[in-house]
């Protein structure tokens, strides 16, 4: 398994081009399983669960290419309708399938996702959405079979426990884009992947309004088309590298972004004395010396992303003073405590928040990645700390972040990787 090596201490410096959202491109490409035809889609990002997801395609029957940042997509022939396990179990994403799958062959055989390194995240909502709009769904062998003659609009309070849902939301909607009569969507998320879905679908001959906000109008439409789509920049990619100028007191710009999506992000780095600046389709991230403590709470957007957690906690970890970071989406999403701790961090877990007591300085150390951004939060880490960091298990940054020691290296960083 490949590591990531980071000699810390240098100040980042230049440009870095963000790549297309990861979240956005993974329910684009299973929208396109809702028409027959050729999808030319921009700004895919090179990762991990891109692929996987042309797997899953694939599977389906589905042609995909993919070059240069662009996907063709051929969903002539896309007849299969069951997700196996050994590619849901890769990637829980995979369930994005069934709503464009119901939609158009009014059935779908998915498997159930299991488990998660942050959290149980049930897919119950996913199964109401689908029900509400009349499919029949059953849960059996592992699977979540549905099956509809018929989607029929209806009025889904989508809201769960944990608030809104990002993938029910997008699943739901696309179920529900050639129902017959209406369908609203209430308690939806209003996360900017869900907008670029919603945006996609349109752009498709979808009727939806509303998407943004907390209730979401599709009136059903009868045809669909195969079209060209360009995916919005990931924000969170964008907030990942804009953490790691601040944390390496660097100056840095951040190339092909909407500035706006960061907003929460940006505001919370302004807290920590970076000094930020917005033009156009760019935002220039300057560190002033010694970072402030800051407190964060994540909630749903527009509120402090859940994606964006850990890589704040390492950056407070060398602030002045103390923090304290709740996290409210999922339950288990500390798994990168005990690792910044061995790196020298002081830091306590206290329920739903890390009490996080700024030193000086990290040392480098061996550390081990457990999901996506947990990894990125180490890699930000290892940047600031002194001496040696070695990030084994950096499959997990492979699965959201293009190239990322090569963006780093451009940089200014020290960091490599150690292919095993
Ligand atoms: C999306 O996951 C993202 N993944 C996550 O990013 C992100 O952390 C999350 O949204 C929150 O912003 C993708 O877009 C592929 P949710 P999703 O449904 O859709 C609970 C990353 O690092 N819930 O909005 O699975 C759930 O357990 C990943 O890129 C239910 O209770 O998240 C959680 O507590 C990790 N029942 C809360 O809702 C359901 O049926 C929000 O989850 C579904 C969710």
């Amino acid at each position: 398994m490949d590591k990531l090596v980071i000699y810390g201490g240098k100040r980042l410096k230049g440009i870095v081009e963000i790549n297309g959202a990861k979240n956005a491109a993974l329910p684009i490409m299973a929208g396109t399983l809702l028409v027959e035809g050729e999808f030319i889609i921009h700004n895919i990002p090179l990762v991990r669960d891109v692929f996987t997801m042309s797997e899953v395609l694939e599977t389906l029957g589905a042609k995909v290419k993919i070059e240069d940042h662009t996907a063709i997509i051929d969903t002539r022939g896309a007849v299969g309708y069951e997700a196996p396990y050994e590619l849901v179990k890769k990637m829980r994403a995979s369930y994005y399938v069934l709503g464009p799958l119901v939609s158009r062959l009014g059935r779908a055989r998915v498997s159930l996702p299991g488990g998660c390194a942050i959290g149980a995240r049930p897919v119950d909502l996913h199964i109401k959405g689908l029900r509400e709009l009349s499919v029949k769904v059953n849960l059996i062998h592992g699977y979540i079979e549905a099956e509809a003659e018929r989607v029929i609009g209806n009025e889904i309070f989508l809201e769960g426990v944990k608030g809104p849902s990002v993938g029910a939301t997008i699943n739901t909607m696309m179920a529900a884009v050639r129902c017959s009569g209406k369908t609203i969507i209430d308690g939806a998320a209003m996360e900017p992947e869900v907008v670029d879905v919603a945006n996609f679908l349109r752009t498709m001959g979808a009727e939806i309004n509303g998407a943004g906000t907390r209730r979401i109008e599709i009136t059903g439409v009868k045809k669909l088309n195969p079209v060209e789509y360009t995916i919005i920049p990931d924000r969170i990619e964008a907030g990942t590298y804009a953490v790691s100028g601040v944390i390496t007191n660097g100056d840095i710009v951040l190339r092909n972004v909407i500035p706006e999506h960061l907003d929460a992000v940006l505001k919370k780095l302004e807290e920590t004395g970076a000094v930020i600046e917005r033009r156009g389709r760019e935002i220039r991230v300057k560190g002033q010396g010694r970072i402030r403590s800051t407190d964060i709470r994540v909630s749903p957007y527009p509120g402090f992303p859940t994606d964006m957690q850990a890589q704040f906690m390492a950056l407070l970890c060398i602030a002045d003073g103390v923090s304290v970071i709740t996290e409210t989406i999922f339950e288990n999403r500390f798994m990168h405590v005990p690792e910044l701790m061995r790196m020298g961090a002081d830091l306590t877990i206290d329920g739903q928040n890390v009490v996080v007591r700024g030193k000086p300085s990290l040392s480098g150390a061996p550390v081990m990645a457990s999901d996506l951004r947990a990894s990125a939060a180490l890699v930000i880490a290892g940047l600031v700390a002194t001496g040696k960091t070695e990030v084994s298990r950096v499959y997990h940054i492979d699965r959201g972040y293009e190239k990322v020691e090569e963006k780093l290296k451009r940089l200014g960083a020290e960091i490599w990787r150690v292919r095993e």
